[in-house]
This record gives structure tokens, sequence and C-alpha cells, in this order.
């Protein structure tokens, strides 16, 4: 049942996440394990269905909470439904995003501006409603989903790469302060996953993991408390050598991703 009025989580004991982007791919997987590990999982997308059809994957430990993450006051009021019906989050994981193929030929700013809207801003009105009431109660876990791709500018990346590179520089601004009121903070970096959002994609996708393998990687980071959660890693010793060199290097290797 969607929940639009107070719902009590089950057991009183279990601990309690919260995910958006929870409706297919990581997000998705990603309730799943964290439900079968025991945790009662608030789960948050656009589509309705979709989170319905994921309750009965794990019944009695995942709860449906649509919102559009690009709705402020939305966001806030779900969350303050989310925590009245389960009771006070341990973990919420900002997985919601999109990607569009972007470059010079076809630029966009209505499309640039949906994708920062997205997966930036919409990071950012579930990450000030939670880190509000984690801050008050001086302790909980955020996770943020970015991407290998926000390490690096890539051809066809401009909108999504500025987007993810503006989570992780977010991530390391407000590390120190979070951790300073008691709060722990993940940057979850990953490389290619196979998920509705890269099944679209007709280029060759380098060391592609299950969305399920995925998770399990996420959940043993999250576990573990670790800032990056950054995978697999032939993708992140790529990424992070691209960094690294001098620019003249790194735009002769990048530009073999140009297309026609
Ligand atoms: N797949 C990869 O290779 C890869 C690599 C690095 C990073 N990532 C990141 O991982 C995250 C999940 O991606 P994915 O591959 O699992 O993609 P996906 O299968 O397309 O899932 C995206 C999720 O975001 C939700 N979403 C989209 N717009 C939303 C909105 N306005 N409000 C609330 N939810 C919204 C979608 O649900 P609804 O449509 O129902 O709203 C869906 O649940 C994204 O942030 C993506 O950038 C993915």
């Amino acid at each position: 049942m969607v929940v639009e009025t107070t719902r009590r989580s089950s057991s009183g004991t279990a601990r309690i996440a919260w995910i958006t982007g929870a409706s297919s791919g990581i997000g998705r997987a990603l309730a799943v394990a964290l439900a079968q590990a025991g945790w009662e999982v608030a789960v948050s997308a656009r589509n309705r269905e979709e989170l319905l059809a994921l309750e009965d994957v794990v019944p009695s430990n995942i709860f449906a909470y649509p919102v559009d993450v690009t709705n402020a006051a939305a966001v806030a009021r779900t969350f303050r439904l989310i925590e009245d019906g389960l009771g006070p989050l341990d973990l919420a994981v900002f997985c919601a995003g999109t990607y569009a193929r972007d470059g010079v030929r076809d630029f966009d700013v209505a499309r640039f501006s949906s994708i920062v809207h997205l997966n930036l801003l919409g990071t950012v009105y579930c990450l000030e409603a939670a880190m509000a009431q984690m801050r008050a109660r001086g302790r909980g876990h955020i996770a943020v989903v970015s991407s290998t791709a926000g390490l690096v500018g890539l051809p066809g990346a401009a909108a999504y790469g500025a987007s993810k590179a503006a989570l992780i520089a977010m991530c390391e601004a407000l590390y120190p302060d979070l951790a300073a009121h008691g709060i722990d903070l993940s940057l979850i970096n990953p490389g290619f996953v196979d998920t509705p959002l890269t099944q679209k994609n007709d280029f060759p996708m380098p060391f592609l993991v299950t969305a399920e393998k995925a998770a399990a990687t996420i959940l043993r980071g999250l576990e573990a408390r670790r800032y990056e959660i950054i995978f697999p890693w032939q993708m992140a010793l790529a990424m992070k050598a691209l960094r690294l060199m001098p620019a003249r290097l790194r735009f002769a290797l990048t530009r073999r991703m140009l297309r026609d």
C-alpha cells in the first residue's frame, strides 16, 4: 500500500534506511539487499507501481514512499512521512539520477538544466531533509551516489559529468563538518552497471557489472562506513590515473571517445 498516512515499522528494532531512485537499477538492487539483510527500507522514486511491486520482493521490510526528488516541498513532506511511519533513519542513500549524452553539436540548456536539477539539486533537497534531523540527533549515515564519470570530464557527458563532479565536491566539503556532528558520509562512485540507464548506451562499456553485484559492493562499503565506495577496481584505477595525468595526455586519450 502506498503510504500517505502514518505507518509503524513492524519490529521497532530494525535499522531503517531510505533509498531514492529505488524503482530500478542500482537503487532497487540495494533496497532488496538491505531488506534481505534485515533493514526496514523506505523506497522512493516517481513510479509508484514499481515501488509497490518492490514491496512484495521482501514483504514487511520494504515500504513505498513515491516522490519526485526535484520537488523540494514534496521531498520534505515525504521525509516526514517516512520518519513518522518507520522511525528515525539510520541510513539515507541518494541514488535518483539520470544520464543523457550531450556535446558541442547538440548542446542544450534545457536538457543540461534538467540533468543538473535531478542529479545535483534533487540530491541536495533530500540531503537537507535528512541532514537536519540527523544533526539534531547527533547520529546517522548519508550516502550520495555520484559516478566515476564525476572524476574526469568525458566527451558525451558534459551535463552528467558536471552534476556528478559537483556531488563529489559537495561531499568532500561536507564530510568533516558532518563528522563533527556525528554523521557519517559515504560517496558512492560506480563504474558501468547494467541497468535501464546504461542499457540504452550504444558504445562498449568496459568492466560492466550487474546491479546485484554493485549492490553487494555498496552494502559492504556502507557497513564498513567507508567514505569512498568506488567499483569495479579496474574502472577506479583507470579514472584515478586519468585524473592524475597531465591534461595533454588525458585529452589524447579522452579524444578517442568523440563520436560523429
Ligand atoms: N548504471 C551505471 O552505470 C551508473 C554508473 C555510475 C553512477 N550511476 C548512478 O546511479 C544512480 C542510479 O542509476 P541506475 O543506473 O540504477 O539508473 P536507473 O535504473 O535508470 O534508475 C534511476 C532511478 O532514479 C529514479 N528517478 C529518476 N528521476 C527521478 C525523480 N525526478 N524523482 C525521483 N526518482 C527519480 C528512477 O525512478 P522513476 O523513473 O520511477 O522516478 C529510478 O529509480 C544514478 O544516480 C546514476 O547516475 C549509474
